[in-house]
């Protein structure tokens, strides 16, 4: 009987890889031909992997976050240490950043704000715009961590044109007070960029002081709050505003716009998927109401301390795999550095990933498919705007 059982399982399991890997080839061959001529050399296979995880509609939202994430790291891993000879070897490298960042120029003074510019991916998309002659201004949750941050920047780029601001997106009242300090440093019109770049990924799920899932408050609604109230003081000839998401969107259906913690159980992962997927289906809805130009992006799956709460990445062995495998914080910067600087890239609403625009796929809201407005005014409604 155990025999029969295992045989059964395996050959299940044989016949769902085979039609993956067919639905993957296929996919990614579609993509590629619907691709703009500029994009045409990109690898699309990452992105057919996450649509066909997406299709898996029978597996439950933390085991598509996992297989999302594991497949991507392998795929990365098989590029970047040339076991797979794929453009995405050629893109994601770390000299690709110091050319985009090298080439890119401007007449007039530029100012950036980035939320936890001061580590991970973050910290190197200031290095990046710092180096591209920007004005840094840093959101932190810590004064003294940014200020640090702020020095080691200033010694790396020979730029101390960088400060930092306290800022804490658990709470709505720090957020409507750092939008304030900003209004002061920054004349109005004169803010060409916001990059809402920090996060919490698999934290115990607990509620805010605002009575909002801590994920789901500091990976969404708070980055939509700081927006709504910069907007008014962003460039609306050149500014741009930037959401870091992440590819664990597409495990994820269905949204419901409560916010709290009991809808999605009590797994972090599927909160922050959750959280995820809200700032991808938002930006759509958010580029409708502004000429500032909105985007989403995923950095790739980047080795930063984001994964302290996933036990997984901190066993000492496994862990320094993870250090070799995945990509370094450098190269998890281009994408959002390049949505940040180069002058070819429109398409406001969008969400990207590998330096390309990405399909996002459809998501029941409230029980109805494709509600974006319902998430949209739920959304503003529980951030008091
Ligand atoms: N790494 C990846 O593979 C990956 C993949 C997809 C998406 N992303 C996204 O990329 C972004 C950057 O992540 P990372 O990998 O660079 O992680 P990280 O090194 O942990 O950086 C996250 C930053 O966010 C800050 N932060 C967290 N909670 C905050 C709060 N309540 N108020 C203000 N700042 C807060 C952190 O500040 P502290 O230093 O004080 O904690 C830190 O500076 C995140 O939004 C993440 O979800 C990352």
């Amino acid at each position: 009987m155990l025999l029969l059982l295992s045989s059964f399982s395996i050959a299940l399991l044989f016949y769902l890889s085979i039609q993956s890997i067919i639905q993957v080839n296929e996919l990614s061959s579609q993509l590629h031909a619907s691709s703009a001529p500029s994009v045409r050399k990109s690898d699309c296979r990452l992105e057919a992997i996450n649509i066909v995880c997406n299709r898996w509609t029978w597996a439950p939202v933390f085991i598509r976050v996992y297989l999302i994430g594991i497949f991507e790291t392998i795929y990365i891993a098989l590029c970047k240490r040339g076991l797979l000879k794929h453009s995405l070897s050629q893109q994601l490298n770390e000299q690709q950043v110091d050319t985009l960042v090298q080439s890119y120029e401007s007449t007039t003074p530029q100012t950036a704000v980035i939320t936890g510019g001061d580590s991970g991916i973050g910290l190197e998309i200031c290095k990046g715009l710092l180096e591209a002659g920007f004005h840094v201004i840093i959101g932190t949750r810590s004064m003294e961590s940014g200020q640090r941050a702020a020095d080691s920047l200033t010694k790396q780029t020979g730029s101390d044109k960088v400060s930092c601001v306290e800022l804490d997106l658990t709470l709505f009242k720090s957020v409507k007070k750092f939008a304030a300090e900003i209004k002061k440093k920054v004349p109005q019109n004169q803010l060409q960029l916001l990059i809402n770049n920090a996060g919490v990924m698999n934290i115990p799920c607990e509620l805010t002081k605002d009575g909002y899932e801590t994920q789901c408050q500091t990976n969404f609604l708070s980055p939509v709050l700081l927006t709504q109230l910069l907007l008014p003081w962003l460039d609306t000839k050149s500014g741009r505003v930037l959401f870091a998401s992440s590819s664990t969107l597409y495990a994820i259906h269905n949204l419901d716009t409560t916010f709290s913690t009991c809808s999605y159980g009590w797994d972090g992962l599927e909160h922050y998927a959750y959280s995820k997927a809200c700032i991808a289906h938002m930006v759509a809805r958010l580029a409708k109401s502004t000429r500032v130009k909105i985007y989403a992006y995923h950095p790739g799956t980047v080795r930063t301390k984001l994964f302290a709460h996933t036990t997984v990445f901190n066993i000492p062995f496994v862990s320094k795999m993870f250090d070799f495998i995945m990509l370094t914080p450098k190269e998890g910067s281009l994408t959002p550095l390049q949505l940040c600087l180069r002058k070819d890239v429109d398409d406001s609403g969008t969400y990207w990933a590998n330096g390309r625009m990405q399909t996002v796929p459809d998501v029941v809201v409230n029980g109805k498919k494709n509600d974006i407005d319902a998430l949209w005014n739920d959304t503003l409604s529980k951030c008091k705007i």
